[in-house]
């Protein structure tokens, strides 16, 4: 029996529980059920499509119902959907990490599966804390040192590290010791520099202050790399990621990199960190590494660091899920990663990230635009109340959110984060739809009641 869309609306409204969502802005919502999707398109229960300019939450890569990607994945479920990854093992992951490694500066590194973005961030710093335990009884260095602005996800390790207010202060008694660090912000700096050069060698000087202070209690230091995407996409100035990498190697603290959100070409290269040539002892991927099919992320760790964790018995890094590494996942992944290689894909990504740049500068001149920050195929588009002075919407009147339901109805669907209106497409996405977003948030900027 087919359950009419007014029964599936109360049922949703009455029992479920949707994260990151307001229980009575949701309530009160024309809510949107998603049916299908094919391509860069999604399509709700009545048919109507939409572009998908938020990328299923910045994790559809290839597009949506992809068939290279349906084939691997059926192919490995007529085999085995899942087996445990505790005392076995299975092909799917090891191929992938296989390919995984191919990707990387050398080989010297070991791939550590998890589900979700937030749980490799876990991975990652406790590993590196059992590092300095293993080589030292009597460590006391336990301290991890983030960037402001920096997201890394919900679990509470991973909210220990984040520097975001409105998602992290509420749990500010549950989480362990951290340092952050100030990170470049032109658009709002604190000590009105001028230009980017002039923040980021502030900043650049205060990580080093700390480094030097506190480098004796510091196991490890996780950035969001090139681009701080969920406090609004704020991008970092060319060589600050080099320089704070060159500080910590000087100072032999382990440096993560989580690229959950950048990974996979959204930047323009493979790898954020690519482009600022450092190479990082832990690589955090997640969203995009099954083109946006199925849960799977991983850290990738050097040598150095895993090599302490051989020998007896307590050298065990005990941590892992029920479904680490699931094999279907392993197999989308495995996919994607056959996909990324073609010609076809490096060629429509240039052209997207040209289109973009384009369509970026011309939208600083829309209404309330008070901001536009982008690098490579994603990016955020930032409204203010007063452009000359920068001052910001009451966040209570929710104008990011009003903007995105509007586009919605031009048939795009984007989040957006506070007053910033994300665009985080497929790297599929062609010079039209670009075009098609912008020209629809123009209108709905044109019609915005403050
Ligand atoms: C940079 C970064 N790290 C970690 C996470 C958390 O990933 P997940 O939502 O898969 O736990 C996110 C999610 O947006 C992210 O952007």
């Amino acid at each position: 029996m087919k359950i009419s869309r007014k029964l599936l609306v109360e049922f949703d409204k009455k029992y479920i529980w949707h994260p990151f969502t307001n229980y009575d802005e949701w309530k009160n919502e024309d809510i949107l059920i998603i049916d299908r999707g094919k391509g860069n398109y999604l399509f709700d229960l009545n048919g109507k499509k939409y572009l998908d300019a938020n990328g299923a939450l910045w994790c559809n890569l290839l597009g949506h119902n992809n068939p290279a990607l349906n084939n691997q994945v059926s192919r490995q479920l007529k085999k085995v959907a899942h087996s445990t990854f505790l005392g076995s093992t299975h092909t799917p992951a090891i191929e992938l990490s296989q390919k995984l490694i191919d990707l990387l500066p050398d080989n010297n590194y070991k791939v550590f599966y998890s589900n979700s973005g937030s749980e490799s961030v876990e991975v990652a710093i406790k590993i590196c804390y059992q590092y300095f335990q293993l080589k030292n009884r009597n460590s006391n260095q336990d301290i991890v040192v983030s960037l402001k602005n920096d997201y890394h996800g919900d679990t509470l390790g991973a909210v220990s590290v984040g520097g975001i207010d409105i998602f992290h202060k509420t749990f500010k008694k549950l989480l362990f010791k951290t340092i952050q660090t100030d990170s470049p912000y032109l658009y709002r700096c604190k000590l009105q520099c001028k230009t980017h050069e002039e923040c980021s060698e502030h900043c650049i000087r205060s990580f080093d202050n700390i480094l030097k202070k506190f480098h004796k209690r510091i196991c490890a230091i996780i950035v969001e790399p090139v681009v701080q995407c969920a406090a609004g996409f704020i991008t970092q100035p060319k060589g600050f990621l080099n320089s704070i990498w060159t500080i910590a190697r000087k100072h032999q603290i382990p440096f993560i990199v989580d690229e959950v959100a950048t990974g996979f070409y959204r930047t323009g290269t493979l790898f954020a960190f690519e482009q600022e040539q450092i190479k990082p002892d832990i690589i955090i991927l997640g969203k995009s590494i099954t083109g946006g099919y199925l849960p799977l992320s991983c850290a990738i760790i050097n040598k150095k660091l895993s090599s302490v964790f051989s020998g007896s018995f307590e050298r065990t890094f005990f941590h892992g899920h029920t479904y680490t590494a699931n094999p279907l996942a392993c197999s989308a992944a495995i996919a994607t990663l056959n996909e990324i290689n073609k010609k076809s894909v490096a060629e429509s990504l240039k052209a997207g990230i040209s289109a973009l740049r384009y369509q970026m500068e011309k939208a600083r001149n829309f209404n309330f635009v008070g901001d536009v920050r982008s690098r490579g195929l994603i990016g955020g588009i930032e409204i203010v109340k007063n452009k000359p002075t920068k001052e910001p919407f009451d966040p209570k009147l929710r104008l990011g959110r009003k903007v995105c339901l509007t586009l919605r109805n031009f048939g795009i669907i984007t989040r957006p984060l506070g007053d910033v209106i994300v665009f985080f497409p497929s790297i599929l996405i062609s010079p039209n739809e670009i075009s098609r977003f912008f020209r629809s948030l123009e209108t709905s900027l044109e019609n915005l009641k403050t």
